[in-house]
C-alpha cells in the first residue's frame, strides 16, 4: 500500500526540458495580440462542471503550452497518482498514512478500504451521530444546565480545525438556521476569548473542542479557559456534560479533559487537518446550516472528486490550475498567488486556501527526502473585492513582481442592494482586465493630451502611468454560493494542491515544520515565567525574554 512517488526529479523529464524551451520562445507573448488574433480564445480556454465555470484565457499560454503542460502531468505520473489518492495508498508516507479525505464525501454503498477495513460504515455512523446532534439542539431539545435550549455553538479550535468550518459556516449563512449562532475561538490571545465569552450566556452555550490530536495548545488553552468560564457563570461539573463536546482522534485526551464519551465525535488519522471540514470537525457547519445542507456540501465535493477522477487533464479543472500554477512559479518565476473573492460570503476563502496550500506545498524535500532544487508551493494571499483594489492591488498592476490571481465571483447577490452587485461583478471582471490589457505608454500620453496636459506634464507623467499589463489571471464563475458549489469549489483547490505535489514529488499532507516552533515555544514560556533559569539558546530571545520580564503587566 506504500505509494511510489512517480516521478523523482521533475526536472530531468523530457517534458520538462520542453516546457523550458517553449517558455523562450514565449519571450514577448502579448495576451492582447493573442485575443485579437484568436477570436476563439475564451472558449478555447474555458471550461464549466459541478456549477463552476472557469475562465483560464487571459494566461500567458497558447495551445501548445496547455498540451506540453498536460503532456508534463502525463509524463510525471498524476494518472495513477490520482488513482493511488482515492484507493488509500500511503501518501503521506513520513507519516505512514492514506489521505483519505475523499473518503467522507462519497456516497452510501461505496467501499474503501484502509488496512483492509472498509472505511465507508465508520464515515456513515459519524454522519449520523452528527445529524442526531443538530437535530436535537436545532430542535430545541438539547438543553443547559438550567434546561434552556442552546443559543450559541462555540468551536474552538484552530488551524484546520477551524479555517474550513468558518469559511463554510459564514459562507453558508444564507442558509443558516435560525436559533443558533456559530463562533469560533481559535487564537491563544486572552482577548479573543474575552471579547467572546462578554457576548455569550453559559446557560444556552455548547462549546465545540475541536482538535484531531487534543494535544493542540491553544486549543486546550482556549478548552480550559471556557470550562471555567462556565463554572463562574453558574455551570456545574455535573452538567459539564450538557455544555461540552469534542471531535478528535484522540478520545482518551478528550476524556481525561472531562468530556463525556458519547459527547466526543471521532476523527481517523487518516484526515489531514487542513482537509478535514467534510468530517465531524464540520459539525459546527451543520450546526449553523442543517445536516442536509452540510451533506449538499460533502455531495459538491464529491462531483469535484469525480470529476477530477475522470476528465481528461486538457479538461480539468484542478489539473489545469494546477499546471499553470507550475507553469508561473517554475517557468516565469512568480512566488506568489492571489486569490481574489468577489463576494462576502467568500470573504475568508483565501485565509483557508492559505493553510490547504501553504501547509501542504511548503516543502523543500521530496517523498524520498532528497532536496527539490525548484520552487514548491507560493506563498498564497489576498483578500475580498472590491476592498483589495483600493489597497494591494496596486502592486499587482505596477509592481516589480509577476503575481498570478484568481478571481472568484458570483453571478447573482443573494442581497441585492440597488445596482452593487453588477457593480461588484464589473469591478472584478475590469480588474483582470486591467491586469491583461495594462495601458501603453502611447495610450497613456494619448489620454493626458485629451484631458489638456502640457506636453512637458505629459513627457513628466507617461513612465508612472504605464501599466505593463500581460499578467494573467483565472475567473471561477458560479452562479452564487450553495452547499453544492462552495463544496465544489474548496474540492477545486485541495486537487490542485495536491496535483502540484506529485509534480514536485513531495509530500503534501504532512507538516514537520511547524512543530519547531512548538517545542522551543515551550522552553521559552519556563524562562519567561522564571521556572527555568538558564539562558536562551540566543541572545535575542534571551534579550526580549529580560525585556518581557521586567515590563510584564499582566
Ligand atoms: O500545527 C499545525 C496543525 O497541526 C495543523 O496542521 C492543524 O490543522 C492544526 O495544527 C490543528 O491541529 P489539531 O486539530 O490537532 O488541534
Amino acid at each position: 500500500m506504500v505509494y511510489r512517488p512517480p516521478s523523482q526529479d521533475v526536472t530531468r523529464l523530457a517534458s520538462w526540458q520542453a516546457l523550458g524551451e517553449h517558455r523562450r520562445a514565449l519571450d514577448g507573448f502579448s495576451l492582447r495580440q493573442a485575443f485579437t488574433r484568436d477570436p476563439q480564445r475564451f472558449t478555447r480556454f474555458s471550461l464549466e462542471d459541478c456549477g463552476l465555470f472557469l475562465d483560464y484565457s487571459k494566461n500567458l499560454i497558447t495551445e501548445q503550452t496547455r498540451g506540453l503542460l498536460v503532456g508534463l502531468a502525463e509524463e510525471a505520473g498524476l494518472g495513477q497518482a490520482i488513482a493511488d489518492l482515492f484507493d488509500g495508498k500511503l501518501m503521506n508516507a513520513s507519516e505512514r498514512r492514506p489521505a483519505l479525505h475523499t473518503a467522507l464525501r462519497r456516497p452510501l454503498g461505496d467501499k474503501v478500504l484502509v488496512d483492509g477495513v472498509d472505511v465507508m460504515p465508520q464515515v456513515q455512523r459519524v454522519l449520523q451521530r452528527m445529524s442526531e446532534l443538530v437535530g436535537r439542539v436545532h430542535h430545541g431539545l438539547w438543553r443547559g444546565y438550567s434546561e434552556k435550549p442552546i443559543t450559541d455553538v462555540v468551536n474552538i479550535g484552530i488551524g484546520g480545525s477551524f479555517l474550513g468550518p468558518q469559511l463554510v459556516s459564514e459562507a453558508l449563512l444564507p442558509f443558516a438556521q435560525r436559533g443558533v449562532r456559530c463562533h469560533y475561538l481559535a487564537n491563544i490571545d486572552g482577548s479573543s476569548f474575552q471579547e467572546l465569552a462578554a457576548k455569550l450566556c453559559a446557560e444556552t452555550t455548547l462549546f465545540i473542542v475541536s482538535s484531531k490530536t487534543f494535544s493542540t495548545l491553544e486549543t486546550l488553552k482556549n478548552a480550559q479557559a471556557a470550562r471555567s468560564w462556565y463554572l463562574a457563570q453558574g455551570g456545574s461539573e455535573a452538567e459539564l456534560h450538557r455544555h461540552f463536546m469534542a471531535v478528535s482522534s484522540n478520545i482518551a485526551a478528550a476524556t481525561a479533559f472531562g468530556i463525556r464519551e458519547e459527547n466526543i465525535l471521532p476523527m481517523w488519522d487518516w484526515v489531514g487537518g487542513r482537509y478535514s471540514l467534510w468530517s465531524a470537525i464540520g459539525l459546527p457547519i451543520a450546526m449553523s446550516v442543517g445536516i442536509s445542507n452540510f451533506k449538499e456540501l460533502l455531495s459538491g465535493a464529491y462531483r469535484m472528486d469525480q470529476h477530477f477522477q475522470q476528465a481528461p487533464f486538457a479538461r480539468n479543472m484542478p489539473v489545469l490550475l494546477a499546471l499553470l500554477g507550475v507553469w508561473y512559479g517554475n517557468f516565469w518565476g512568480a512566488q506568489s498567488h492571489a486569490i481574489l473573492p468577489y463576494d462576502h460570503y467568500l470573504r475568508n476563502i483565501t485565509k483557508h486556501l492559505q493553510q490547504l496550500d501553504m501547509e501542504s506545498n511548503g516543502k523543500r524535500v521530496r517523498q524520498d527526502g532528497s532536496a527539490v532544487d525548484i520552487a514548491t508551493g507560493p506563498v498564497i494571499w489576498g483578500g475580498v473585492g472590491c476592498n483589495g483594489q483600493h489597497a494591494y492591488h496596486q502592486l499587482l498592476h505596477q509592481g516589480t513582481q509577476l503575481i498570478p490571481a484568481d478571481f472568484i465571483v458570483p453571478v447573482s447577490s443573494y442581497n441585492p442592494v440597488a445596482d452593487h452587485h453588477q457593480w461588484l461583478f464589473a469591478n472584478c471582471l475590469s480588474q483582470s482586465q486591467a491586469l491583461m490589457l495594462g495601458k501603453s505608454r502611447d495610450e497613456a500620453e494619448a489620454e493626458m493630451r485629451v484631458q489638456g496636459l502640457a506636453p512637458e506634464q505629459v513627457e513628466h507623467l507617461a513612465a508612472h502611468k504605464v501599466i505593463p499589463g500581460n499578467r494573467p489571471s483565472n475567473t471561477l464563475v458560479l452562479e452564487r454560493i450553495s452547499p453544492g458549489r462552495l463544496g465544489a469549489l474548496i474540492a477545486l483547490y485541495e486537487h490542485k494542491v495536491f496535483v502540484q505535489s506529485v509534480i514536485w514529488g513531495i509530500n503534501p499532507f504532512d507538516q514537520w515544520g511547524v512543530e519547531l516552533g512548538k517545542e522551543l515555544g515551550k522552553g521559552v514560556y519556563s524562562r519567561l515565567v522564571g521556572t527555568e533559569t538558564s539562558a536562551a539558546e540566543d541572545g535575542s530571545t534571551q534579550g526580549l525574554i529580560d525585556f518581557f520580564r521586567s515590563r510584564h503587566r499582566g
